[in-house]
């Protein structure tokens, strides 16, 4: 059992305190002791119900909501007592809610965290206090905390592969000739700084092609919106936009309306998620195509997580492949929309 584990390491590491040491400052000498930076990760509990945290980022979007939902689905199937909490877009409140459950002493903790650095630091806390840790979704710094090491694994997609793979559609969509606006998504996101790289590593190659703009929406359809506007004012010579998510492209087709021009032929768009409001726009013909990125993150972390249990090794990165939909395919694939 993870309690009397932990319990146990407390215990044994504070027996040769000076009996005049707080009892505070002896659970902090055993927790470090026993969960050293290169410490072993801390184990996880076979039991039933496991008390499990899952610390999300915020609801601003189908994707997240999605994604919440497929951890709530999933906590009766796996045996989970879920500790679901909302940071509300702030990474500084994501780290409180951890915090908490850290000093729940929850069994285990699931989160993607909000940026790549900030929420670093509680990874390793949570490690120091013997709660292992799955991260989803997003990762963070790997010079800060790394995965196999201070946590379990990081499960989820390949965002590099993902703005590769958006770039080479525009490539083709636009015969190699594109001025791009590129809308980011939240700021130190793993989700947009690799997205972003991945999409410039193959624009770089096509001279023809350039990111005349670049800001970003936050992820979400009315930030998305309010930036294309006040970019396409300053850059009426636009022809393609790069979303970093589908929200953020509707948004901007909302924009593009307003301003008077038409999408899917005066302006090109492509983005990412595969949402039932993008596989729309793809039909409509107003969006270009959408890379799917997979929000069902609850059945692969049980999985995982009743893996690492039982001993099993797990590699640092369960990498989720994602689908690709453009005006071709759509038809058939609406019932992946979410
Ligand atoms: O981290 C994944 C991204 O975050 C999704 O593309 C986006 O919709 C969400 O908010």
């Amino acid at each position: 059992m993870i309690s009397s584990y932990k319990r146990g390491g407390r215990r044994l590491a504070c027996t040769a305190l000076p009996i005049a040491l707080s009892l505070s400052l002896s659970i902090t000498c055993g927790i470090s002791a026993a969960y050293a930076d290169d410490a072993a990760l801390p184990k996880l509990a076979v039991k039933t119900p496991l008390r499990v945290g899952f610390a999300q980022t915020e609801s601003n979007n189908p994707w997240r909501l999605a994604e919440t939902k497929s951890f709530k689905d999933v906590a009766a199937k796996c045996g989970w007592q879920l500790v679901l909490t909302d940071a509300g877009g702030s990474a500084a409140k994501q780290v409180s809610d951890i915090q908490s459950m850290i000093a729940q002493h929850v069994d285990l903790i699931v989160f993607p965290p909000r940026e790549e650095k900030p929420l670093a630091p509680i990874v390793l806390q949570a490690k120091k206090a013997g709660i292992p840790v799955i991260l989803v979704d997003r990762d963070v710094d790997q010079s800060l905390a790394k995965a196999g090491r201070d946590y379990i694994t990081f499960i989820g997609s390949d965002f590099i592969n993902q703005g590769q793979r958006a770039a080479d559609w525009l490539v083709t969509a636009t015969g190699g000739k594109a001025k791009i606006i590129e809308l980011e998504g939240s700021t130190g996101a793993s989700a947009a700084n690799d997205r972003k790289k991945g999409f410039n590593d193959v624009i770089a190659k096509h001279p023809g092609m350039s990111v005349i703009a670049s800001q970003s929406g936050d992820f979400s359809r009315d930030k998305g919106r309010q930036v294309m506007e006040t970019l396409l004012q300053a850059h009426p010579d636009a022809t393609a936009v790069y979303a970093h998510n589908d929200e953020m492209a509707l948004g901007a087709i909302a924009a593009i309306k307003a301003a008077g021009k038409q999408p899917g032929k005066d302006i090109i768009l492509v983005t990412i998620d595969g949402t039932k409001g993008g596989m729309d726009a793809i039909a409509a013909g107003e969006l270009g195509a959408s890379v799917q990125s997979s929000p069902f993150f609850g059945p692969l972390a049980c999985d995982v997580a009743q893996k690492f249990a039982k001993g099993e090794t797990i590699p640092p990165w369960v990498k989720v492949t994602d689908r690709f939909y453009d005006k071709q395919d759509i038809a058939q694939n609406m019932q992946y929309g979410y």
